[in-house]
Parts: C-alpha cells; sequence; structure tokens
C-alpha cells in the first residue's frame, strides 16, 4: 500500500519509449500453455498485474526464466488445471485460463475473477459460448468446474462484442473439432496481437480486428516468438498528462492506428499531433478548448480505459464538455476526488457534465481503480501545491515504474508508503 505526492506546476515533456501493452500480455500469457511447448517473450512490461499472471503460470507447473524484458515459458509440463489463488479474485483477466485449460487439458478449475471496481463485470458471454462448445460447467463454493471430452467448433454470436469473450472463445476454437466462426466480435488491437501469437504457434484464425472472426481448430500448437506491441492507454496517459501541463511530448514505439479515436479528441481541444517515423510528436495549444461530446465504446470508438484521463484534462479547458461511458457504470469515482481539487462536474448516471477552466488546487485524493487513480495523478501535475493520491497499489497493476517514467519527464512525483491502509 502506498501513495503518491505530487507537486504540480511542472511540465511533462521530453521523450519516453512506451512500455508493453498490458492488455495484450495478458491474454497472451494464458495463451502459452496451449503451445505445449517454449515460448519467448519479448518487451514485457514489469507490472503486478503481469507479475501475478507469471506467478499463475509457475504454479501450473510451467518452467519459467528471465532475463530484462524478455521471458521465456515453457508450458510442456504442467501438472495442475486449477488455479484458487486469491489474486484471481483481483484480476479480472485471470478468466481467460478458462479457455486455455480447457484448450490444453479439456479440464479447468477457476475461482470467480475480480477485477477494479468500475461496475458489475459479468461472465456470462464467455459461459454461455463455452457451454455452445460443449464445455460442461458446473459452479461450486465459488469455483467453475469446467470440463469436457470435445470441445466443439461453433457459431458463436457475441450480444455485444466483449474483449474479454472473445479472447476466450479464441482460447478455446483453436483447438475445437471443427470450425468455430465469431460473429460481432471485439476488434481490439490486444485481439488482433492474441490471434497473431496463436497463428504463429499453429493456429488457424482468419479475420482477427474486424467483427467476424474465423478460426479451424487444430490438434496442436508449437512455441514461437513473440514481441509485445506497445501500450496504447500508457501512450494516452503521457500525451493528457504533457497537454495538461503545457509539455511537448514524443513517444516511440506508437503505432496511431491503434490510437485514433483519442488523436481525435486531442485534435479537437487543439493539440498538434504528428508521427514522424517510429515516434508519435505532441503540442498542446496555449488553451486547450472544449465543448464537446466523448461517447466511450468498443474499439475503434473512443475507448473508456481513457476516459479518466479525459475527465481530468477537459477541467482545464475553455467550454464544457460531456462525457457519456457506454462501457461500464461505475466509471465516473475519480470525478468524485477531482471536484475536491476544484473541478466541476455534474454526473447523470453514465453522463458527465465537465465544466472548463477550473483552477484545481492539491489536496487529497483516493484512488479505487487503475485508470481512475493514474487521472488524479494527472491533475495532480496540472494542480497548484501539492497532491496526495491514495491508491497506488491499482496504478502498479498497469504502469511501470510510474514515478520514474514521470520524473523522466519533469515530474515532480514520489511514491510513499501509506502507515495505514487507505480508504
Ligand atoms: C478489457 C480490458 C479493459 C477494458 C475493457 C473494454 C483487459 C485485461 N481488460 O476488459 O481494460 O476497459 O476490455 O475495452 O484486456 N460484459 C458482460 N458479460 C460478459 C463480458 C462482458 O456483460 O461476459 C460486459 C462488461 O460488464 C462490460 C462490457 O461488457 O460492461 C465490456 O466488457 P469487456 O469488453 O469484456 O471488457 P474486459 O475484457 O473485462
Amino acid at each position: 500500500m502506498g501513495h503518491y505526492v505530487v507537486e504540480g506546476g511542472h511540465k511533462i515533456s521530453g521523450e519516453f519509449t512506451v512500455h508493453g501493452s498490458k492488455n495484450a500480455c495478458l491474454p497472451i500469457l494464458a495463451a502459452t500453455l496451449l503451445a505445449e511447448d517454449e515460448v519467448v517473450l519479448e518487451n514485457c512490461p514489469n507490472i503486478s498485474d503481469f507479475n501475478q499472471t507469471i506467478a499463475i503460470l509457475e504454479r501450473l507447473g510451467c518452467t519459467i526464466t528471465q532475463e530484462n524484458r524478455t521471458y521465456t515459458i515453457d508450458t510442456s509440463k504442467i501438472d495442475s488445471v486449477e488455479i484458487k489463488e486469491e489474486t484471481v479474485q483481483k484480476m479480472r483477466s485471470s478468466i481467460l485460463f478458462l479457455g486455455a485449460l480447457l484448450g490444453r487439458t479439456k479440464k479447468a478449475i477457476l475461482g470467480y475473477p475480480g477485477g477494479c471496481t468500475i461496475g458489475k463485470r459479468p461472465i456470462d458471454l464467455h459461459l454461455n459460448s463455452f457451454e455452445k462448445m460443449g464445455i460442461c460447467i458446473e459452479e461450486e463454493d465459488g469455483f467453475l468446474h469446467c470440463s469436457t471430452s470435445h470441445i466443439l467448433g461453433y457459431h458463436i454470436y457475441l450480444p455485444y462484442p466483449s474483449v474479454g469473450a472473445t479472447e476466450n472463445i479464441l482460447l478455446l476454437a483453436v483447438k475445437a473439432e471443427g470450425a468455430t466462426v465469431i460473429h460481432n466480435a471485439a476488434q481490439e488491437p490486444e485481439i488482433v496481437a492474441l490471434a497473431e501469437f496463436l497463428r504463429r504457434c499453429g493456429g488457424e484464425i482468419y479475420g482477427a480486428g474486424t467483427s467476424t472472426i474465423f478460426i479451424e481448430g487444430v490438434t496442436k500448437l508449437h512455441g514461437t516468438n513473440f514481441c509485445f506491441p506497445f501500450d496504447r492507454i500508457e501512450a494516452t496517459t503521457l500525451l493528457c498528462a504533457s497537454a495538461m501541463t503545457g509539455g511537448d511530448i514524443a513517444l516511440a514505439g506508437v503505432e496511431i492506428s491503434h490510437m485514433s479515436a483519442t488523436l481525435d479528441v486531442f485534435e479537437k481541444i487543439g493539440c498538434i499531433w504528428q508521427q514522424k517515423g517510429n515516434w508519435l510528436t505532441m503540442e498542446p495549444p496555449k488553451q486547450l478548448y472544449s465543448n464537446l461530446t466523448i461517447k466511450t465504446g468498443p474499439f475503434p470508438l473512443f475507448p473508456t480505459d481513457a476516459q479518466p484521463f479525459f475527465a481530468s484534462l477537459l477541467t482545464l479547458a475553455e467550454g464544457t464538455c460531456m462525457i457519456i461511458e457506454t462501457v461500464f457504470e461505475q466509471r465516473f469515482r475519480h470525478c468524485k476526488e477531482l471536484c475536491k481539487m476544484g473541478a466541476q462536474i455534474d454526473i447523470n448516471g453514465q453522463r458527465a457534465k465537465i465544466y472548463g477552466n477550473a483552477h484545481l488546487m492539491g489536496t487529497e485524493v483516493y484512488g479505487t481503480d487503475l485508470r481512475g487513480t493514474a487521472a488524479l495523478i494527472l491533475a495532480g501535475f496540472a494542480a497548484e501545491g501539492t497532491t496526495t493520491i491514495h491508491g497506488a497499489e491499482f496504478v502498479e497493476r498497469g504502469y511501470e515504474d510510474i514515478t520514474g517514467m514521470f520524473t523522466s519527464l519533469g515530474g515532480q512525483i514520489q511514491l510513499l508508503e501509506s502507515c495505514h491502509e487507505s480508504k
């Protein structure tokens, strides 16, 4: 448990190489189980969700070695299909072990997964799809017991393009008997990364990145090398921090087609961005301006994970803005904390009306989830005086050394241990 102490008034500017993507690496770590062989993963981020997923793989019997950002994972000798650790309750992506273990061994036992406190996060789409593919699912004492004698290919129509459900179905379908088609599939870049990884292992997958994915099941997959793509949400965090503090920033390793919706908003509020080779550069205007509506949605729409940073940013812009959150129901909790810092935000259900031109003042605020806490750090950089932000344990799930990252860009931020549990 720790908290950040941020001193406002310093520009976030300079060059930074964005780390490997949290949301791409978690499903791919689960997918290594399907390879039955050695997998080499490069550009791994040092974040707690990654490290906890590695720990789960070790407990299943995988042999893992690490050299800097490269992990070698040998899954040939797994000796367990049970994931009962407490960490499962904290990390929603652990649900992906269900598809991967079933694909590998036709059996899996998993605790009900948790995750950030950003609303109800059911897993009905995962489980309904699995049942259609021949998996027998029983719930006993909070654990899901899943097994089958045959994984069957099927035409799955997802009522909502869930990222996790699309990934889980891919993990299972790649080892199914016959063909699977996922209709209304999620199209996020992380789905494309998982499909690419599975293809390199010998999987037959077509159409990832579109709303219809075709998978022809194979009997066996093999090891491969894979390099994780950049984290588009970390990149957006950095762009917002620089825009809020008047700094110029250059990010290396960014694929701009993965960030179209957020870059579009940056342009509308007056920021000038450019792609120069492998670099994305951005300069903010003297005064950010608002008067726009941002509506979150599945890719390629505006990402819900970037919404909290823009809520912080738009408190500073001239004008009034509406944010409509369509993906998760409790994703405005950071707004109450922003108001303590002097922001004026009206929340009405899934809508937040943000009145701009706020003069943010440092105070003590409490984060309750990963991106919301990061958004409060950004507000701290733009505020007058010192802001104390509780909730480092959330931030560490998805940001590698956030204090080092911002310090290298001119920010004044320290991580201190809390004497007692925060909030
Ligand atoms: C993933 C990302 C998360 C991101 C989210 C949306 C990872 C590890 N996490 O989460 O950062 O915010 O995509 O881009 O990649 N739903 C159901 N039933 C289901 C599954 C989902 O109702 O079985 C609902 C959820 O409650 C939510 C919506 O669908 O309202 C989107 O969820 P989903 O796309 O599945 O997000 P995650 O995979 O959990």
